[in-house]
């Protein structure tokens, strides 16, 4: 008997959030920005401009669409400078690539307008930016297209997204292709940790929720488990949850000598991905924490630029978790511990 492999999705129900639906689904966001450059037809020539802070799966992503790359500067703040990515296009440049860092957008409508007066594509990408707005629109909506990575907020194996805005001329929601004999074994392990991490059983409570292994670009399809989570996401509640757990670091890292955060307030209507800080001694200081059962990330240490800040950044960033499901004694557990990291390590 024929068993189809995939079959079309975006049957949503009344409650599933918009930005869902604007989306094509795909197993993950490198696979989203793979179809997205092809949908572009980018690989016939022109290049892309790139911040010099990204992850090395972006890159790839670019590099099997044959997709040449240029890079623009980023500080060690995550902040771009808008002089010197204008002087960064050149005729050859075709698309302009924001990645809208730990759901912040910064200076999003002036690249807009930039990237509208040199005829460029403006791409967001939204894998820290799940539910953010800016000016009540939500991060996504903004710019030509946008590419997303689900499994970063939800506790999905697998799941990411793009939107390709229909003034392109390509686009709009394609309809989403979702695996049903795609590997379910990733699920159940998923499953099995989301109940010990609940039941208090996981010591690896701290690791901004159940974590699955990395996306391997072959895996195209989104799988069907993952769309109905999708589907049942109540954007509110993750939204306040993740806002409250940034906000508990906001009153409380002032007591934490030697760990700077990189943004000192919460503007109305961004959805954080984490709490990043900039600290002295970062791999030696996460060594210690994983010793006390408590992951945290290095967001980007692989970014390949020699660029200033994008190193400076590589190499001081840490992010804390604010995952919707962490308690209170989660993150003053988390803080505690690496208020005692810190000092260990300067000791040292
Ligand atoms: C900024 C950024 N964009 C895109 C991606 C790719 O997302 P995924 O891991 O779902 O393939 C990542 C992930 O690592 C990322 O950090």
């Amino acid at each position: 008997m024929y068993i189809p492999n995939y079959a079309v999705a975006n049957t949503y129900g009344p409650n599933t959030s918009v930005i869902f639906r604007a989306m094509t689904l795909t197993a993950s966001g490198r696979v989203a920005i793979e179809e997205l450059l092809e949908r572009l037809k980018l690989s016939g020539g022109g290049e892309a401009l790139l911040p010099s802070f990204i992850c090395a799966a972006v890159i790839e992503a670019f590099n099997r669409q044959k997709v040449k790359i240029r890079y623009y500067s980023v500080n060690k703040n995550l902040e771009i400078n808008i002089n010197e990515l204008n002087s960064r296009i050149n005729k050859s440049t075709k698309l302009l690539y924001l990645v809208h860092y730990f759901g912040f957008p910064d200076k999003l409508f002036e690249l807009q307008a930039m990237a509208k007066a040199k005829n460029i594509l403006l791409i967001e990408d939204c894998a820290h930016a799940l539910f953010s707005k800016a000016a009540g629109k939500y991060l996504g909506t903004i710019g030509d297209g946008a590419v997303f990575s689900l499994r970063k907020f939800l506790p999905l194996p697998d799941g990411g997204g793009y939107i390709l805005r229909s003034g392109t001329g390509l686009g709009g929601a394609s309809r989403s292709a979702h695996s049903f004999t795609g590997n379910n074994w990733p699920h159940l392990k998923l499953l099995l940790k989301e109940v010990m991490f609940r039941l208090g059983l996981n010591p690896m409570i701290v690791n901004g929720g159940p974590k699955p292994a990395r996306p391997d670009p072959a895996n195209k399809f989104i799988s069907f488990s993952s769309v109905k989570k999708i589907e049942q996401t109540d954007e509110a509640r993750l939204v306040a949850g993740r806002r409250r757990n940034f906000q508990f670091y906001l009153m409380n890292i002032a007591n934490l000598g030697g760990v700077s955060p990189i943004f000192n307030s919460l503007p109305a209507g961004v959805d954080p991905f984490a709490f990043p800080v900039l600290l002295n001694g970062r791999d030696q200081v996460v060594d210690r924490l994983k010793r006390k059962g408590i992951y945290l990330e290095a967001t980007f240490s692989d970014s390949p630029s020699s660029d200033p800040g994008a190193k400076y950044l590589a190499d001081h960033l840490l992010s804390l978790p604010v995952y919707q499901g962490l308690a209170d004694r989660q993150l003053r557990c988390v803080l505690s511990e690496l208020g005692k990291a810190v000092c260990l390590v300067g000791a040292a």
